[in-house]
Order: structure tokens, then sequence, then C-alpha cells
């Protein structure tokens, strides 16, 4: 190797473990240290890094060495170069190819504001690759001319690799605090929301005695135009209520105080009762009990209800008018041989987008359709399926209706 040659992978590695020292903060703060890492190495009197903001289309030092040129660069606005102004640097981004240059005061491309009020005479500029993409410019300049030679260009390349490696480790830092701060948000939205919820309920038994009077008054006066009116508004409290305790039994999840008192559940009768206080709707809702009646679990049979209840509601919103909702309960022998019940609710409502399914369980999902649903029955079924050792899965084909299997294990 010769001496020029060996004195430029010196400095290569002098930068690099520069860079490896830099503490994985936010993106800013790692490009400015960046900066100022090349400008010692280079000797430079301005190190810029510029990466592509698409919202102003255009390319924005995100960090800067702290020298006196940045400062005028900064007065004079020429850390926000617009794509369309054109000039040296946006000419990097855009083809991707270094650039280097000893007299660019007398370089008709290059912008007015960097040759006369910046006075730069050299200029070497590399595009800066993160993610294994094109994201912005690392532009190294100085006020003497010829500064900049072919061996620190390739010394700039190597660099920028580096930097790249550098700048998405920080970014996905930075990626993973935002998540982290979302998250902190979100759980304290959902303890407000717990509380108010329990606050509410409370309201819910004085509305409900309030409104018994208010219906014994109009039957006892012959009022029929008050008793409907009455009976939408229990209509509405009801479903307020079941709200409420939704948002409750999640909290009671969450917190691993939602108890089950398991005892002997024949699962047949169950889904026949279910079935029978939600016939009173327009829906044909066909229970098919196989394998004889008897199909015993495990199980706190008001959850299990729950469970069902919270399905077969999702089924019967979701149904055509003239669509049937078809129920089979039926045994099982697993592929371990373990032997399971299994109840499946089938419908002939859109079906769930492929898109949705890996998300149905989720809190929240989907809800706030036009029922106000917020989106917690099926997190909540599901949960009650596993507190029972078993699971609640979906299966379906848009536009040919879904499929939701409870398998539960069958009692020993
Ligand atoms: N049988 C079904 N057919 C089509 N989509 C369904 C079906 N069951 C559930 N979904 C979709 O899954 C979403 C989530 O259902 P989930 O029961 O958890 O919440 P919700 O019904 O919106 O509100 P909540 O049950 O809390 O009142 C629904 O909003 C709906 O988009
Ligand atoms: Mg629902």
């Amino acid at each position: 190797m010769d001496r020029a040659g060996s004195l430029l992978s010196q400095r290569l590695l002098d930068v690099l473990e520069q860079l490896l020292r830099l503490p994985g903060g936010d993106m800013k703060a790692t490009l400015s240290h960046v900066s100022d890492v090349i400008a010692r190495a280079s000797g430079a009197d301005k190190v810029d890094a510029f990466l592509y903001d698409a919202a102003r289309d255009s390319l924005v030092a995100v960090g800067s060495s702290t020298q006196p040129l940045s400062m005028l660069q900064r007065e004079y606005g020429l850390d926000v170069l617009p794509v369309s102004n054109g000039g040296r640097t946006v000419r990097v981004f855009v083809d991707g190819e270094t650039f280097l240059h000893g007299h660019i005061d007398q370089d008709a491309d290059e912008l007015p504001g960097i040759r006369e009020a910046l006075k730069i005479k050299s200029q070497l500029g590399v595009a800066l690759e993160v993610g294994g993409e094109r994201r912005g410019v690392i532009m190294i300049a100085s006020q003497q001319p010829d500064f900049f030679s072919p061996e620190d260009a390739r010394f700039m390349e190597t660099v920028a690799h580096w930097v790249g490696v550098v700048t998405h480790r920080a970014q996905l830092a930075e990626e993973i605090g935002n998540a982290a701060a979302e998250q902190g948000r979100r759980a304290g939205a959902e303890e407000l929301i717990t509380v108010l919820a329990h606050d509410l309920r409370n309201y819910i038994s004085p509305l409900n005695m309030r409104l018994d009077v208010l219906r014994l008054r109009a039957q006892r006066d012959n009022r029929a135009d008050e008793l409907r009116d009455l009976e939408l508004l229990g209509r509405s409290i009801g479903r307020l209520s079941e709200l409420l305790n939704d948002i409750l039994d999640v909290s009671r999840l969450d917190q691993g105080v939602f108890h089950v008192r398991p005892q002997p559940v024949e699962l047949s009768a169950l889904v026949r009762d279910l079935a029978g206080a939600f016939g009173a709707a327009r829906h044909a809702i066909q229970v098919t009990v196989q394998q004889g009646d008897e199909v015993r679990v495990a199980g706190d049979p008001a959850r299990l209800r729950q469970c069902l209840e919270n399905v077969l509601a999702n089924a019967i919103q979701k149904s055509p008018a003239t669509g049937a909702i078809n129920i089979f309960v039926r045994r099982e022998e697993r592929p371990d041989r373990t032997r399971c019940a299994v109840v499946e609710v089938i419908d002939e409502g859109p079906g769930i987008p492929p898109e949705q399914l890996p998300y149905l369980f989720e809190r929240f999902h989907g809800g706030r359709g036009r029922d106000g649903g917020l989106g917690l029955g099926l997190y909540i079924a599901k949960r009650i399926a596993a507190i029972h050792g078993g699971d609640l899965a979906a299966q379906s084909r848009p536009g040919k209706g879904a499929r939701f299997t409870l398998t539960l294990p069958l009692e020993r």
C-alpha cells in the first residue's frame, strides 16, 4: 500500500471508531455528531448531513458541524434547499453520484448564495443511503480552492456508507422511543376510561329504578305512546350498561382479576337457550347438535354464554335480513388425540376482509360501527375461551360470510 493509501485507511479507521462510539440517540443529534466527526477528519470548513423532506420537497440540513460557516449558512437560510431550486447538493441527491469540485465559485450550476454569500471554493458531496434507500446527501465544503482530492472522495463514500448505518440505528431507536410513548399514552387513556366506566355504572341502577316507576305509571294511565318511548329508553340504557360492563371486563382481564367459576356445563343446552333469547330477532337462527345431545365442558356458564353471545351478536348484526345463521355443536378429536367440544357460528353476511383477520381479536378493533360498538366483543370472547383452556378462531372469505369456531376441552 502506498503512503497516501495507508493514510487514508488510518483516517477511515479513526472515523469509524468515532462513529461507533456515538450514543444511539435521536436522528438530529446523531447527524450533528457525525458532521463534527467528518469535519475534524477532513479539515473541511463546513459539513452538512442533508435529509430529504417530502413535505417541503427540500433537502434539509438535519445535522451540521458546529463551525462558523454553518451558522452563516443558517442565517442565509441555505440549510433548507428546495429541490426545485437545483444546485449541486440537489443534483447529488437526484443522481446519486459523488460530486467533487475545486473552484465552485466559477461553477454556474451552483446556487449563487453558496458561491457568493458563503464564499465556498471547494465542495465534495456524496449521496446518503439509509436502510437501503437514498435519503439525502453529505456535503463538505472549504473556502480554499482545490481543497479535496479524489482520495477524499473515496474516503467520503466509505464514511457515508457507515453514516447511513448509524443513522438507520438512530431512526430505529427513535421509532422504538415513540412507540413506548404511544403505549404510555394509551395506558393512561385506558385507565381513565375504566375509571369513567366504573363511575358511570353507578348511575345505571337508579336510572332503571326511575324507569320502572315511569313504566308503571304509564301502564296505569294507559298511555301507549309513552310506554313505547320508555321501552326504547330502556333498551338504550341496557346497551349503555353492556358497554360499561365490557370496558370493566377488559380492565379485569388486564389485571388478572377476571374470575370464572367452573362447573359442569352442557353446551348444546346453553347454545339452544342463547339462540332462543336472540330468536326474537328477525333472523332464522338454526342450531344443529351433532353426535347426540350431550356436549359437556367444565366452565363458567355465564362467561361461556357471554363469549358466544358476543359472537352471535356480531353475526346477527352483519347478516342481511334474509340471511340464516347456523350454529353447530359437536365433539371432536384433536390431532393430539385429546377430545374437545366445538361450537361453530356461521353467517351469510359480508365476511371479514383478509387484511382485517389478523387484528380481529384485538381490543377496539373495527369498533365504532353503526351500532356504536367499541370493538371489545371479540377480544373478550377470545380471552374467555383462553381462560377455559380453549380458543376462538375466525375464518372468512369475503362475500361468503364468516365462521367463528369456539373449541373447549371436554369435561373429564
Ligand atoms: N360475523 C362477522 N362478519 C363480519 N365482520 C365481523 C363479524 N364479527 C365481527 N366482525 C368485525 O369485527 C369487528 C370487531 O368485532 P367486535 O365484536 O370485537 O366489536 P364490535 O362488534 O364492533 O363492538 P362490541 O362488540 O364491542 O360492541 C366488528 O366491528 C366487525 O367489523
Ligand atoms: Mg361485537
